[in-house]
């Protein structure tokens, strides 16, 4: 079972006149790259930070971006969203208790979105109703894999400026609660905007970058009251991860959109390439064949 997932879009930054908007650009772009897989995912997960200000006009921006999208798709909230106004726009959304929070079953690896948004604050939240609903969903299958996704990442990022601390009371009530279940195969979630990899509660957790410009990597600590000239968002291609579930655990992969050329196809001239990586017997010794590294361009 394959899961994309897609985050931090951020449609709209730039107003409502969609030729403006690069982000709707990127994730087309992202879309796209996903259609030309070979091996297409059995769904997208859109882990939040859809549109910049969660206006209305914005998911309906966002909307016609998946007109022509086969895979099934399932949208988390992001701390840029607004429930209200994206429910408007995709009904057919599934909330509970007021948020956008659902399980997707029916797979061999069971997937239960959580929405971290806290209306107004850029951080995240858990409170006790989520919890309620999060605890009454994991008691009914506890024993079968499970992933977890949501927005912000509850963990200490390493990026001082964007990041829980392991003490704020919700990342507390969600460790406290996960950690009480040994069936949770991984975590994912965004809002960094750069790929992370780290533990929480027991279970892996990644962050995948964003779709939208990314992060730049900057362990230093930072003072709010000093501008220090470091560079905060860089112009960075955009990005989508895969995350393949096997039966056993997760495996995360991460791709850029836009790949630039191609250097090496399996082709004739690369006939030998999948044999050498499997160490299976090759017809004459590696150093006999031509080295044709060539680009699709060329050609
Ligand atoms: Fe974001
Ligand atoms: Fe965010």
């Amino acid at each position: 079972m394959i899961i994309a997932q897609i985050t931090d879009f951020h449609v709209g930054y730039l107003g409502p006149d969609e030729k403006n908007c690069q982000n709707a650009e990127r994730l087309e772009l992202v879309l796209d790259a996903i259609n030309k897989l070979r091996k297409k995912p059995d769904l997208i997960l859109a882990t939040g930070d859809l549109v910049e200000h969660g206006e209305t006009w914005a998911y309906e921006m966002l909307k016609s971006r998946f007109a022509n999208l086969t895979i099934p798709i399932h949208f988390l909230m992001g701390n840029h969203d607004t429930r209200e106004p994206f429910q408007q726009v995709f009904p057919q959304a599934e909330f509970n208790d007021g948020f956008l929070q659902y399980v997707i079953e029916d797979r061999s690896l069971r997937i239960i979105a959580l929405d971290t948004l806290d209306q107004g604050n850029h951080g995240g939240a858990f409170c006790p109703r989520r919890e309620n609903w999060l605890k009454s969903e994991l008691d009914k299958a506890p024993d079968t894999p499970t992933l977890i996704a949501m927005h912000h990442p509850p963990i200490e990022s390493g990026i001082p400026w964007l990041t829980a601390q392991r003490n704020d009371p919700w990342v507390v009530r969600l460790r406290s609660l996960l950690s009480q279940y040994d069936n949770i195969a991984h975590i994912i979630a965004g809002h960094i905007h750069r790929n992370i990899y780290t533990k929480f509660a027991g279970t892996t957790i990644s962050v995948s970058e964003a779709v939208a410009p990314q992060v730049k990597l900057e362990l230093e600590e930072i003072d709010a009251d000093n501008q220090d000239g470091r560079d905060l968002i860089v112009r960075s291609r955009p990005v989508f991860n895969l995350h393949q579930w096997d039966g056993y655990k997760v495996t995360s992969h991460t791709e850029s959109a836009e790949l630039g050329e191609t250097l090496v196809q399996y082709d004739e001239a690369h006939a030998y390439a999948v044999k050498m990586t499997r160490d299976e017997k090759l017809e004459k010794p590696i150093t006999e064949y031509p080295v044709r590294l060539r680009s699709k361009s060329s050609q």
